[in-house]
Formats: C-alpha cells, structure tokens, sequence
C-alpha cells in the first residue's frame, strides 16, 4: 500500500467538518448539500405537457414535422418489450455465470459473496463503529445497540480531501480511550471478499481514481493507520458495499427486506441469495443463505448489453473518469444523468430541433447536472417549466417557447429509461428469491430527489414480477448505520464461533483501470 493512502484514511479520520450529537436524523444533513432547488416558475402552467409520474413520457409540439423528427431521432432511448426481455434474459444469465466456479466465459457482474449470511437477531448489544467512504462525503459513525436497536447515534461528515493531509485526529483518539471498538467499513466500491474483513479493490468508480490501492485489501490499509495511532483501539471487524448497508438497514426497518439498492451518484444493488447457488464458494457451508453484492454497475461491460447503448451512452462514458467500464451505471446514475441529457439535447440542437442555430454550451461536459434533470421533472409534473428556461439559458442557446417542451420531452426520457432498467433488474430478483413478500431498501441521492424514480420504479416493477408483492422502502443512511449493523451481525458471529472466512474463485469481466 502506498504511503499516500495511508495519509488519506488518516486525514479522513481526523478531519470532522461538522459534529452531530445524538439521536438526531442523520439523513437531513446528508441530504441537504444536494437537494435540488426549484427556481419559482416565470411562466404558466402548460397544461398540454403535464403528464403522470408514470407515463412514459411525450412530446407537445406544434410543429408536426419537428416532433416527428425529434422522436425519432430519440427512439433508442424507448426500449421495446423486446428489448426489455432481453435485458433481464441477460440478466439472469450474467448472474449465472458471476455465481459460476468454471463459467463459460467472464460475467460483467461480479456477484459478490459478502460472508454475511445473517441478519440481525435481535440480540445485538454494545457500541460499535462505522466508517463510510464512496460518496461525496466521508462519514465517521458512533452507535449503541441494545437488544438489536439504536439507543444512541452519532455522526462525524467529512468532505474527502483533495489534498492528503495529516491531522491530529484529537476527537476520536478521546473518545476511544481504554475502550475497544469494533468497526464496520463500508468501501462502496467493487472488491473482491475473502472474509468478512478482507476486501480486495477490483476497481475505482465514480469519482475516485487513486492510485495504488487497485489489488490492496482496504480493511488492512484503514487497520495500517488505525493501529499508527496508540490511542485509537479500534478493530475493523466487517468490510461492506453500501448496498450491503443499505439491505442490512433495510432488515432493521422491516425483517422481509431481502435487497437493497443505491440509486445516487453510482448505481448496485445486494440480496440474499442461497448459497448452494453460489458455486464459486468452494468447500462445505452450513450457512443456508447470504448477503451477495451484485455489482450491477458493470452489467454490460462485457458487451452484452451493446443492444440497447446508444450515441449518448457513448459519448458519456468517452467523457468519464473510467473510460469504457460500468456501463450500465452510466446509462442512469446521478453522476452521469445530467451529461447524458447534455449529450441528448447537443444532437438535438446540430439536427436543427432545438435552439435557433448553434450548440451554444452544450457541448461542454458537466454543464449541467442530474439535479437539473430532477428539477424538470418536478416541475412538468407540476406543470411548471422555470428550470428548462434557466438550463436553455444557462447553455446560451437562442431559443423559442416550444424548446421547454424538448427539454421537459429529453429529461423524461433518460429518466424513464433508468428507472425501467432497474425495475427490469429488481423483477428478476424478486422472481429468483420468491419470498412472499419483499421488501426493498433504497436510499442515494438520485432515488431521493428525482420525483419519478420511486412511482415509476413501483409501476414497472410491479409490471415485471407480477405476483411478488413488494414494497419499496427508503433505508435512509443505509450505508452508515448499515455499517454498524453489520459490524454488530460480525461480532455476534465471531462470539458464537461462526466462520467467516473461506475461498472463493473469482473470474469477471474487469475494464477498468487504476
Ligand atoms: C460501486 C458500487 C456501489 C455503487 C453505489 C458503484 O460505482 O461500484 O460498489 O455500491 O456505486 O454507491
């Protein structure tokens, strides 16, 4: 492990921004930063254009030959039924082959065995200790458990440095005095899991790109520098998805949740699968069941959903961090929603249908964002359109009236798109599980603030698993307090002499690079 990453976990431990006291909400903080703001409307409701949370989405144009123009160009957005079939056919069989121990060819998804084949029983009691890092913060969480509930929560948010810096990391050197922690850490990235408490970096997403850390295990570069501390007595006891966090918290809320699924700044989800399905855990287990992070931000990166990509995926991904890799989280996630859109409307604008000449800022990458599209959304829903204004301003285009339509028209459509594909996957989940009733834990920020991802998602799924009853519950912080749940679940485990570790062989598609 590079000294530098060493320094980043440091600084990140020891640089809290904001202190939380106790039994407060944590997710009014969390949220706050990226709430979306709606601009009061400056024109009238266009009651031609409103349309229902869950109707696909159309276009009001009074130019005949304009919006034919435009829906066409556009119709690869429309995934047919054919389509969507095909998609979960896929699916399911990607699933297969990440569960393989001698697939025939790599699986894009790595099906990630967690080692947590249980969930709480409700006899977790004492204090533990939860680190989140994978977002746009970093969160430091400290909570009491009795009886398997919280009495006492407290958060610790970090911004993640651009610089790696060194602090003094007084305020947890005291509160750990003579006492031991054990320490959930959720890494909201793919790994690989030998253990409960080994987790291999397989590859960066979102954001982060350091470098040196791709093939290192991240419980023992956080444990390195914990124990370089003398005062700090910490044990990370359990690495973990947010995803994993999430379904964990999920449980905590309502003990039929079986999946939990992030929709914010990148895209997963985990559910519990039975282990004699999981062939690539070589050796006998007695565990019946367990906790598997999919990875579904990597479906397709093999190829396999090439059918459905269209000019703007393309021209996503080929602007992103990662080129060529998590294919299928780019199709929707928050980081890239908003430059999909862009990509969309800059077509539009070259083809003559948008704008009176000129691309304007369009074709600037990351001039505008996810919330952008959120907003939109809300307000066509409402029947307001003060946000597509201000973003045709915003790009500097010349345009008329009848472009808010295009642009209320383009932010459905890409928000359609990613609310149907996950709805495809879930379906699939929730026939392979056959529970007889699931309950589906969903937090992150694009879930949260885009007004239509929930009844959309609720539309659709209920459409492709008929007969699965479900409900969608929003596990707020899923993947902090998850965290401390599951490092609980690991300390009952290692009590009752539980194993938890074992081989796994592991053979995935991975494009990305360091
Ligand atoms: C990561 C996943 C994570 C998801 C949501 C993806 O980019 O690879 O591990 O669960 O984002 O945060």
């Amino acid at each position: 492990m590079e000294d530098g990453n060493i320094k980043l976990f440091l600084s990140l431990l020891s640089r809290p921004q904001h202190y939380i006291r106790s039994n407060m909400t944590f997710s009014q903080s969390s949220s706050s930063s990226s709430s979306p703001s709606a601009p009061p409307s400056s024109s009238p409701p266009s009651s031609s254009s409103l349309y229902k949370a869950t109707d696909l989405p159309h276009l009001t144009l009074t130019n005949t030959e304009k919006k034919q123009k435009i829906e066409a160009l556009l119709s690869p957005l429309i995934l047919t039924e054919a389509q969507q079939q095909q998609v979960r056919e896929v699916f399911l069989e990607e699933m297969r082959l990440g569960l393989a121990e001698n697939p025939e060819r790599p699986s894009s998804l790595l099906m990630e065995n967690t080692f947590i084949p249980q969930l709480l029983d409700g006899t977790e009691c004492g204090e533990y200790l939860a680190l989140d890092l994978g977002g746009t913060n970093f969160r430091v969480l400290y909570v009491v458990l009795k009886d398997g509930k919280f009495v006492e929560e407290n958060v610790d948010y970090f911004e993640v440095p651009r610089e790696l810096r060194l602090g003094p990391g007084e305020d947890l050197k005291g509160s750990s005095a003579g006492r031991n922690f054990k320490l959930g850490f959720t890494f909201s990235f793919p790994m690989t899991q030998k253990s409960l408490d080994v987790g291999i970096l397989v590859s960066w997403t979102k954001s982060f790109n350091c470098s040196g850390v791709v093939g290192q295990d991240a419980v023992s570069m956080l444990n390195k520098a914990i124990h370089k501390r003398d005062n700090l007595n910490i044990d990370v006891n359990a690495i973990l998805n947010d995803t994993t966090g999430t379904l964990v918290m999920g449980s905590y809320l309502d003990h039929r949740c079986a999946l939990g699924i992030i929709m914010g700044t990148g895209s997963n989800g985990a559910y519990i699968e039975k282990v004699e399905r999981i062939e690539k855990w070589l050796g006998k287990h007695p565990e019946k069941e367990m906790l598997v992070d999919i990875e579904w931000g990597a479906f397709g990166d093999n190829g396999v959903l090439d059918f459905i990509r269209t000019q703007w995926d393309n021209a996503v991904d080929e602007q992103s961090l990662l080129v060529h890799s998590y294919t299928f989280e780019k199709y929707y996630g928050g980081k890239y929603m908003g430059d999909l859109f862009r990509e969309v409307l800059l077509t539009l604008a070259k083809e003559g249908c948008l704008g009176k000449g000129g691309v304007g800022k369009l074709a600037t990458h990351g001039s505008i964002t996810t919330t952008t599209v959120s907003t939109i959304e809300k307000e066509s829903m409402e029947g307001e359109q003060a946000t597509a204004r201000k973003a045709l301003e915003e790009a500097e285009l010349e345009w008329e009236e009848e472009d808010l339509e295009v642009l209320k028209y383009v932010a459905g459509l890409v928000s359609y798109r990613g609310a149907l594909l996950v709805s495809l996957l879930v379906g699939v989940l929730l026939q392979r599980m056959e529970r007889p009733h699931c309950t589906v834990a969903i937090d992150g920020s694009l879930y949260r603030h885009h007004p239509r991802i929930r009844p959309l998602m609720e539309h659709l799924i209920a459409k492709f698993a008929p007969g699965h009853p479900f409900d969608l519950r929003q596990a707020h912080d899923g993947s902090g307090k998850g965290a401390a749940l599951v490092a609980a679940i690991a300390d009952r485990l290692h009590k009752n002499g539980a194993t938890t570790t074992t081989t796994t062989t592991t053979t995935t598609t991975t494009t990305t690079k360091d």
